[in-house]
């Protein structure tokens, strides 16, 4: 038997990269999936590759109305089991140059849309009394500040300290909530990444990415597949005892 068999997980940003790797690992295992994402026609492409058990839904965490009608429209096939709080963005410049606008778009997808999604998943897990897992992605970012990444710092250890408050909530109703910090991830959002560290530092594109890929101690820059196996984990019935914690899947590079 797959470990996630008859379950129902609805996962945020899954149209590309991390989101959608775990939504290949929760099918293969046994899970029906949607994949939300503001962007419809990628996640119902990359539903299309997973199989008959995918499905996309539009959805914006920033919207109050969209994560509801995405909520209602998962538990209209009979009820979240799973929620992986996935979508996020990232914005990168010196102190003295953040605008309160990127402040208010990373903090308004990263954190409240994390906040609002778990809540109104959370109430249905609740109203149908079988318990659920609630997978928050924080980041390495979250663990301590960066020169130039104030901004997705913050939002990402407002996600770690979220995930303890929701974790020692919820569990009562027999819902986890526990987070995976993950490195440096292979991938568009990587890409990004780089770009904007080749404008502040005056580097060549490219740099940036091979520069911390090589100072991983793993070897290489993570996977989206590395992050996986403590994906379907802690969607399980075998993390139903671990509440409200963050684990680092990163190749070491946290502690390094
Ligand atoms: N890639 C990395 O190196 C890395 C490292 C640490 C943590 N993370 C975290 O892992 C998660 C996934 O990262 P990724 O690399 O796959 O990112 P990504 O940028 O490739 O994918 C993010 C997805 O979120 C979607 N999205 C953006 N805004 C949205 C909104 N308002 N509503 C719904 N969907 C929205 C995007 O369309 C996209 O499909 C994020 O939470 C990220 O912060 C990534």
């Amino acid at each position: 038997m797959a470990r996630l068999d008859g379950k129902t997980a609805l996962i945020t940003g899954a149209a590309r990269g991390i989101g959608l790797a775990f939504a290949r690992a929760y099918a293969a295992e046994g899970a029906s999936v949607a994949l939300g994402d503001i962007d419809l026609a990628r996640a119902e492409e990359s539903a299309a590759a997973i199989g008959p058990q995918a499905f996309a839904l539009r959805m914006d965490v920033t919207d109050q109305a969209s994560i509801e009608a995405a909520v209602q429209a998962v538990e209209a096939r009979g009820g979240i089991d799973i929620l992986v709080n996935n979508a996020a963005l990232f914005d990168l410049a010196p102190i003295v140059e953040i605008t309160r606008e990127s402040y208010e778009r990373l903090f308004s997808v990263n954190v409240a849309g994390a906040l609002f999604t778990l809540q109104a998943a959370a109430r249905g897990m609740i109203r149908r009394g079988q318990g659920g897992k609630i997978i928050n992605m924080a980041s390495q970012a979250g663990r301590r500040g960066e020169s130039l990444v104030a901004v997705y710092c913050a939002s990402k250890a407002a996600v770690i300290s979220l995930t303890q408050s929701a974790g020692l909530n919820l569990i009562e109703h027999r819902i986890n909530v526990n987070a995976i910090a993950p490195g440096v991830v292979e991938g568009e959002h990587w890409d990004g990444v780089d770009a904007l560290f080749a404008k502040y530092e005056k580097r060549p594109r490219g740099e940036k990415k091979r520069l911390v890929g090589e100072a991983v101690p793993y070897g290489r820059m993570g996977r989206a597949e590395d992050l996986t196996g403590m994906a379907v984990f802690l969607a399980s019935s075998e993390s139903d005892y671990v509440v409200g914690q963050t684990y680092n899947v990163d190749g070491g590079n946290y502690l390094s």
